[in-house]
């Protein structure tokens, strides 16, 4: 779904006043993350070489965890993505912007558990919800407990997970406007470890009766204060199409942002504005929220344009965009009509293996907590 008009202008107006706090509060220095340094293997098979990044090593890359300085990164990136190279009508790219900037590679250090991850691209279609639903499922997999936060009003990780909307006694919409406390709104899917706050399409209307509440931006932060990092190891917010307020939501609640971007002619278009909305939210909301890793997704081998894209974000983004790509495959797109995971619904096909891959590189093989 792409925006409404009158939610895209809504997202804008929260995005501008909290650009004017910025401006009035100049000076957001965030703390950076206690991590340690650790190796990962994680490979997936049919991207060749070129794509998972050219000089981006196959184990062991000790980098520090992100500074405190990473948020002028952001704005370095976002301006250098408004004058990056685009690719002309024959879907050449030109020279790579000499501008690269070097970020700690997605799966380079282990993260503290339990970790609260925002899957965000304002941008409909790149792969957030299929990311949400497939990476959940991985983790899961992988035996940490995990909850996908739909915060979509379609609905799709909700009814992709296999849980029908008509059937609930609660939903994020009641977590957020409702203050039905969260865990009344868990409900459980096919695969073991994996669980899911469903959305409704009554979410639709919280966008506007969000606007007149107070703590508007921090609901669903509250909501998870309450003890979901107990019970949860990864905690997955599925965020809609849009950078209105339950967008904002989702940002101000989690400490990582990971966005899909799709192998596609305009990849790229609309991700300097996202990143800057992450800087906004981190400088007046939550100065813990970093960008913690890029997932390309829909790559289709066959065709130069997704190796040019996939060769850009790199250029821009480095280590940050994660080694395993998600290869364009139509078993993927078929899984959410059955309301499964794909490593249910086909488990030895590509996607399953590519999320697969990328469950072990997000997760960098944190130690399970033992409860
Ligand atoms: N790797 C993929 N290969 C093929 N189809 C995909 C892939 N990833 C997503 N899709 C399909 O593309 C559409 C958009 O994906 P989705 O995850 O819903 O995007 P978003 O949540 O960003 O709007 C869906 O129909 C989905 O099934
Ligand atoms: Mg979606």
């Amino acid at each position: 779904m792409e925006d409404a008009p009158d939610l895209a202008g809504r997202g804008r107006a929260i995005f501008d006043h909290l650009r004017d706090l910025a401006a009035a509060d100049a000076g957001d220095a965030a703390p950076g993350q206690a991590e340690v340094a650790v190796s990962t293997d994680a490979e997936s098979e049919p991207v060749p070489e070129a794509v998972r990044g050219p000089g981006v090593p196959r184990g062991t890359d000790a980098r520090p965890p992100p500074s405190a300085t990473e948020a002028d990164e952001f704005d370095l990136t976002a301006a250098a993505l408004d004058e990056r190279p685009r690719p002309s009508s024959d879907g050449q790219i030109a020279a790579a912007s000499p501008a690269a900037i070097e970020y700690p590679a997605a799966g380079s250090f282990v993260r503290p558990l339990p970790r609260f991850i925002a899957i965000a691209n304002q941008k409909g279609g790149v792969g957030k919800t299929t990311s949400a639903v497939n990476l959940g499922a991985g983790v899961a997999e992988l035996g940490y407990r995990t909850l996908v936060i739909d915060l979509d009003p379609q609905g799709n990780a909700t009814t992709g997970l296999g849980i029908n909307p008509r059937n609930l006694t609660a939903s994020v919409y009641d977590v957020l406007m409702r203050d039905v406390p969260i865990d009344d709104a868990i409900e459980p899917s096919s695969v073991r470890n994996l669980f899911v706050v469903p959305a409704t399409i009554d979410l639709a209307g919280a966008e506007i009766e969000l606007v007149p509440a107070f703590s508007r931006e921090l609901k669903l932060r509250r909501s998870i204060e309450g003890g979901v990092g107990e019970d949860f190891d990864f905690i997955l917010i599925d965020c809609p199409p849009s950078l209105g307020l339950l967008t904002v939501n989702g940002l101000a609640a989690a400490t990582e942002v990971v966005v899909p971007i799709q192998c596609e002619y305009y990849a790229l278009e609309g991700l300097g504005q996202l990143l800057r909305n992450i800087n906004l939210v981190k400088g007046n909301l939550n100065p813990r929220l970093e960008l913690s890793a890029i997932i390309l997704t829909m790559y289709d081998a066959r065709t130069k344009l997704a190796e040019q894209v996939a060769n850009e974000v790199r250029t821009h983004f480095g280590t940050k965009v994660c080694r395993n790509v998600v290869p364009r495959s139509v078993r993927l797109s078929e899984a959410p009509s059955f309301g499964q995971p794909i490593i249910v619904f086909d488990p030895s096909s590509r996607g399953a293996l590519a999320y697969r891959e990328l469950a072990k590189e997000v997760s960098g093989g944190a130690p399970q907590r033992v409860r």
